[in-house]
């Protein structure tokens, strides 16, 4: 019998509990062991827990998972910085192999954890920080390991692909989706670190050490959100046949140069990565030998993201008390990212210009000082005397394009610009 401590007992570990009591028969036929959760840290032991089985012994003392003998492995679901790190650290000192969820720690502490791991001999699972339940860090670390990986693309955070669906299939404005998403738990209450793109950001730093075996840091990455995409972004990109999704992408130029970013992308509706709806994740890889390869599933909730660590726990178990080479991380080379200014991108520019003669000369000609040309335009009648341009460029590096758009902008014939996002995948 293989007993788990857990280092809070929230959604994920009610998630989890039903994983491994609904599944005991087929782990212990996987691993050679039965697996129990034996005791989990919590804050409030008064607080009303509706079916926790009787054989899970609720603390507030650390030291009561930490100084178990019987305890091999520690799962750690509580969340937050401080004092996961500390607890995480303690147990990796006490002999633990350790298995979080927590994307923040691994993807802001994970150099420090893992050497930490190698000096006192233990193992550190942490595929559910990406993608909750789809297995894609064992994927890259392993499945795919004998191909280089040239780019990733990934939506990565259901909460945002849930709002930009229903944007699109719903017609609601971004506000009125992200209280739907709320009111159905796609959505927390503070949903600053979802929509501002940082969740989606600190995955990436993830998927960079997995994938593309490079250290990246918050503060070298360019990442943005999806408050400012509107009911009409959609709605037009749609007219010109893409959709709009956040995406994290990763890329090594044929120049040795890295590319790590996020930002809501139109993506072609033909692309696979277009029909990826609602809450579910999906990381579109593209590597040498192999070509590309599409994992998709449920990004978040409970049992995802349960079945996620379960997975870590029966890998660990079935390494065996030692560590192997599995468990050893490649080294990863510190690098900093090309700056988002010096990658090229197509655009999406959306403007409301006045409905006069000469306009369409006036946007292409200052467009074309800063060699930016138009790969597509779409004139729209707005209302009298205005018209929206949908305009789709060609790549073009994008201190030009914010120099351009720049001096478009003095032009009195131009009334807003709307939007600007980029286009595509593959100029990046
Ligand atoms: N929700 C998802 O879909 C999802 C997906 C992937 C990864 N994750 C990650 O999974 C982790 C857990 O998420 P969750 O939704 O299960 O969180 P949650 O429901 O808020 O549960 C957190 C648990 O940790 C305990 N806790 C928090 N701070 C503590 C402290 N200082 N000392 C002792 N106990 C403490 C809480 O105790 P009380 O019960 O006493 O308050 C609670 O039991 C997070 O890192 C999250 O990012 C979540």
């Amino acid at each position: 019998m293989i007993k788990i401590g857990l280092l809070g007992y929230g959604n994920i570990a009610e998630g989890l509990e039903e994983i491994l009591s609904k599944n005991a028969s087929r782990i212990k036929k996987r691993c050679g062991h039965a697996v129990e959760i034996k005791s989990a840290l919590v804050r409030d032991l008064s607080k009303v827990r509706k079916g926790i089985p009787p054989h899970i012994q609720l603390t507030t003392h650390p030291a009561d998972i930490l100084d178990d003998p019987e305890i091999s492995i520690v799962v750690e679901v509580m969340g937050g910085e401080h004092p996961a790190l500390e607890l995480l650290s303690d147990a990796i000192k006490a002999k633990k192999h350790v298995v979080t969820a927590n994307k923040l720690l691994i993807a802001v502490h994970k150099e420090y954890l893992f050497d930490l791991a190698k000096t006192h001999a233990v193992k550190i699972g942490f595929e559910a920080s990406v993608g909750g339940g789809i297995p894609l860090i064992k994927t890259l670390k392993v499945g795919l390991s004998p191909n280089e990986i040239e780019a990733i693309y990934g939506i990565v955070n259901g909460t945002t692909n849930f709002i930009l669906s229903q944007i699109e299939t719903e017609k609601k404005e971004f506000h009125t989706a992200l209280k739907h998403a709320q009111k159905l738990g796609f959505a927390e209450a503070d949903p600053h670190m979802d929509v501002s793109g940082l969740d989606a950001a600190y995955k990436l730093i993830i998927l960079a050490n997995v994938g593309f075996k490079v250290n990246i840091q918050l503060s070298d990455m360019s990442y943005e959100g999806i408050t400012s995409i509107s009911k009409d972004d959609i709605d037009c990109s749609n007219q010109l046949g893409y959709t709009i999704k956040l995406l994290a992408i990763g890329r090594k130029r044929s120049d040795g140069q890295y590319i790590f970013k996020v930002h809501p992308t139109l993506i072609p509706k033909t692309h696979p990565l277009a029909h990826i709806q609602n809450e579910l994740n999906a990381i579109y890889i593209q590597s040498k030998g192999l070509g590309e390869t599409l994992l998709s599933g449920k990004g978040a909730g409970p049992l995802p993201t349960g079945s996620a660590i379960a997975s870590d726990i029966i890998d660990i178990i079935l390494d065996g008390p030692h560590t192997g080479l599995r468990q050893v991380e490649a080294p990863a080379k510190p690098v900093t990212p090309l700056s988002i200014d010096l990658t090229h991108s197509q655009f999406f520019i959306r403007l409301t210009v006045t409905d006069t003669l000469g306009v369409l000369e006036t946007v292409s000609r200052v467009l074309g000082k800063h060699h930016i040309s138009i790969a597509k335009l779409i004139q729209q009648p707005v209302k009298k005397n205005t018209a929206q341009l949908l305009i789709i460029t060609h790549p073009i590096i994008e201190s030009e394009l914010k120099a351009g758009i720049e001096e478009v902008k003095k032009e009195s014939v131009i009334l807003a610009i709307n939007s600007l996002i980029r286009v595509g995948l593959d100029e990046n």
